[in-house]
């Protein structure tokens, strides 16, 4: 596959001195540690995939991609932000041979805009649509995070929901193949009757590890995690699938797997709801994931990209001045703690004659995130290297591919209106091409 030095824009940094015990993953914490020193230390991306068996994204599972869709694999598969799965191969099994799966992904409204992390998952599954032509359902949980953040009410998370899910919506999704839903109105029927089901086959001591609960947890987060998991049901949302009343969770319908695109930290619910699916009345089969990397948060590599700490994101309502301005940017901190986030040299004369080190260089980061351009990418990257490019240079270019990126984005939801929102919140029928529509039995 002709990645332009994939292994050196986003190097996993097998057998690098980084102790992966300090590392914390789980879906409410993500840190990745620090050193004797206290310096912030990068994710150690393949002890993550490690420790919990996933499998990397390889060569050869992109080209079958290719091979099969026609499409050149996005540039976040290409460069690695995307660089786990479980399963993905199956799902590439059931194109090849033209047999139903569906897309699922979620959000869980901590605040009322969606930062440019966010936006990583949504985007490619929106790109995942396009390719496979496929439904989508999109998960509002907002009984989650009102469950989870002591200071959120119900309501205020309600509220952000429907805010989010207009921020979603601007990513660009086709309404005829998409339902977004709050967890808060849309569960009951089929879906709440999973939950249940699911709830029985689970005990505590399943949960109580993979989710860092105790005997002081207040009962609703303990009980949440069957409700992100039967999300991956198809069984779950029987409109969508028909206009006839399906006939109670069919083993039809209940055979049709779907694939998620997530950021690593959501991996917990779905190894849950992987080890379980075959257990339910009508087993389905494990949901295959795909894992991002975190966007970093603007403090640096430790840290992920947080709505609930506004100053380690750029939202995608911030101004391009806000974009650029000092102290939510990723390279005015790199400024402060240079050596873990620039590959910059001290001097201009030794960055000339040195040379820059783009692996570990914050915007050449942000550059191989949002450049699409692999030969141009390829140019910068050299550059750099050479020490003909300057550490201001390439910020100067991060900032204006993330203020356009942002700039569209913006537009796009201007023209989102209530109606609109209405429209994909409506349980319905959705339409796409080679539509299965499994009869109930
Ligand atoms: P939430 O709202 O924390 O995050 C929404 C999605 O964004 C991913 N994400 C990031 N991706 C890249 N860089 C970052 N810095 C970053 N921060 C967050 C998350 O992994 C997620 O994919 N419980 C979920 C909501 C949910 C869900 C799902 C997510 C329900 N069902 C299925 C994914 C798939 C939540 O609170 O996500
Ligand atoms: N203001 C930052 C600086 O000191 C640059 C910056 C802000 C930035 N936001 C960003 C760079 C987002 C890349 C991405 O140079």
């Amino acid at each position: 596959m002709a990645t332009t030095g994939s292994e050196a824009v986003l190097p996993i940094r097998e057998g690098e001195k980084k102790p992966s015990s300090e590392q914390q993953i789980d879906p409410w914490d993500v840190q990745a540690g620090h050193d004797e020193n206290g310096n912030a230390l990068a994710f150690d991306y393949a002890a993550i995939s490690q420790k919990w068996a996933t499998k990397l994204i390889d060569d050869a599972l992109l080209e079958r991609f290719e091979r099969l869709t026609g499409h050149k694999p996005h540039r976040w598969l290409r460069r690695g932000l995307f660089f786990s799965h479980r399963d993905f191969d199956r799902i590439l099994d059931r194109y090849e041979a033209g047999e139903p799966f569906f897309l699922y992904t979620g959000r869980g409204p901590s605040s009322d805009a969606l930062h440019l992390g966010h936006t990583i998952p949504f985007s490619f599954t929106k790109w995942l649509q396009d390719v496979f032509d496929v439904p989508l359902v999109i998960m509002l949980t907002d009984d989650e995070k009102a469950l989870f953040k002591e200071k959120l009410t119900f309501e205020d998370t309600h509220k952000f929901a429907l805010q989010n899910a207009k921020d979603i919506i601007a990513c660009g999704f086709d309404l005829k193949k998409t339902f977004i839903y709050s967890d808060l109105e849309y569960i009951s029927g089929h879906f709440l009757m999973n939950v249940w089901e699911f709830s029985k086959l689970v005990t505590f001591n399943q949960v109580r590890g993979a989710f860092g609960f105790n005997e002081s947890t207040n009962i609703g987060r303990i009980m949440f995690p069957a409700v992100q998991c039967v999300a991956a049901f198809a069984t779950s949302y029987p409109e969508i699938w028909a206009d006839e009343p399906a006939k109670e969770r069919t083993k039809a319908l209940a055979k049709i797997p779907c694939l998620i695109p997530m950021a690593i930290d959501q991996d917990p619910y779905f190894r849950l709801v992987r080890d379980n699916a075959h257990r339910m009345k009508n087993p389905s089969p494990k949901p295959a994931l795909i894992h991002s990397k975190f966007l970093t948060a603007l403090q640096g590599a430790g840290g992920k990209m947080s709505a609930s700490d506004p100053n380690s994101a750029i939202f995608m309502a911030d101004t391009p001045n806000q974009v650029k301005a000092s102290p939510r940017c990723p390279i005015h901190q790199n400024k402060i703690n240079k050596h873990a986030f620039s590959g910059g040299r001290e001097t201009l004369e030794e960055h000339r004659e040195l040379g820059g080190i783009p692996e570990i260089d914050v915007a050449f980061q942000y550059l191989s995130y949002f450049e699409d351009d692999d030969e141009k990418l390829k140019k910068i990257e050299d550059g750099y290297r050479s020490g003909e490019l300057l550490t201001g240079e390439l910020k100067k270019m991060a900032i204006e591919l993330i203020q356009g990126y942002v700039k569209d984005f913006q537009a796009r939801r201007k023209e989102v209106t209530d109606d609109l929102l209405k429209q994909y919140m409506t349980p319905r029928k959705l339409e796409w091409k080679g539509n299965p529509n499994p009869k109930p039995k």
